[in-house]
């Protein structure tokens, strides 16, 4: 009987075949901190916002590339609860630039099936950005494909701290609250936990982003700026992860 060959849907699975990358056990939800747009653009002698502007780009290249290759959840960290202390012609570039990409990018994500969420406090986010966000989540919301999350004034601690907010505001008895309970009441309690987390333009941390559903993820992190982040480098980091073990904690025999 002549051996099955995996068949690729599209030239972004077509390329993962070739690099060898298991179809069957990607990770089911990707992270990314995509960081380095202003290093880029200094290098460039550019202002840090057409750095953004050329990491916008990336962004809609990546989640094409997410989708294609049969990545549930994709989720990015537009802006940070911390980056409210960049010089406010910046911040509010960042902010116009976000509200934009969400509207100009509506039809043909809905178009594809991209379910988009947000996650973060967008009670403190213009009212422009939050209602063209709002929009998004909700024309959205019954796709089948990708889940696209943007993380928006969004801060991993803020998120444990109102989760326990509703937590305590709920009336639980304090003998009743597990792990559990805690993960329920994340923004996106229904979305799987990262698998991978992929930081670009070289810094080996955290930085507050998905800090309690990133427990057990696996770090990618490479030395490409985020502006320069190819399909190719997403596959490149789902191949480094099938290469990992992972083991919760347990010991593997
Ligand atoms: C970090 O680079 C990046 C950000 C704070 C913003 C990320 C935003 C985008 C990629 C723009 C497009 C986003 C959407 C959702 C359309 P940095 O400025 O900290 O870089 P640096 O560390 O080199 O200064």
């Amino acid at each position: 009987m002549p051996v099955e060959q995996p068949q690729a849907a599209n030239k972004t699975a077509a390329a993962a075949l070739a690099l060898g990358i298991d179809l069957t056990r990607l990770p089911k939800h990707v992270a990314i901190i995509m960081d380095g747009n202003g290093r880029w653009a200094k290098g460039k002698g550019i202002g840090r916002l057409l750095g953004h502007r050329e990491g916008y780009k990336t962004l809609r290249g990546a989640l094409l590339a997410a989708s294609e290759l049969g990545i549930g959840y994709l989720t990015v960290y537009a802006f940070s609860a911390e980056n409210w202390r960049r010089p406010t012609d910046e911040v509010s570039g960042l902010m116009k630039l976000i509200e934009q990409a969400a509207r100009d990018e509506l039809r043909s994500m809905h178009q594809n099936g991209v379910r988009v969420r947000t996650a973060g406090r967008l009670d403190g986010v213009p009212e422009g950005l939050r209602s063209a966000l709002e929009h998004g989540v909700e024309t959205t919301s019954r796709n089948q494909g990708i889940t696209f999350t943007l993380a928006v004034n969004y801060g991993g601690r803020a998120e444990i701290v109102d989760a326990v907010r509703e937590i305590v505001a709920e009336g639980a008895a304090p003998e009743t609250i597990t792990e559990e309970t805690i993960s329920a009441h994340m923004y996106n309690p229904e979305h799987p936990e990262p698998d991978l987390m992929i930081r670009t333009a070289g810094e080996m941390r955290w930085s507050n982003f998905l800090i309690w559903q990133a427990a057990y993820c696996e770090l990618f992190v490479t030395e490409v700026p985020w502006p320069e982040f190819k399909p190719a480098h997403l596959l490149e980091a789902v191949a480094a992860y099938q290469r990992r073990t992972r083991k919760f904690g347990a010991v593997l025999e």
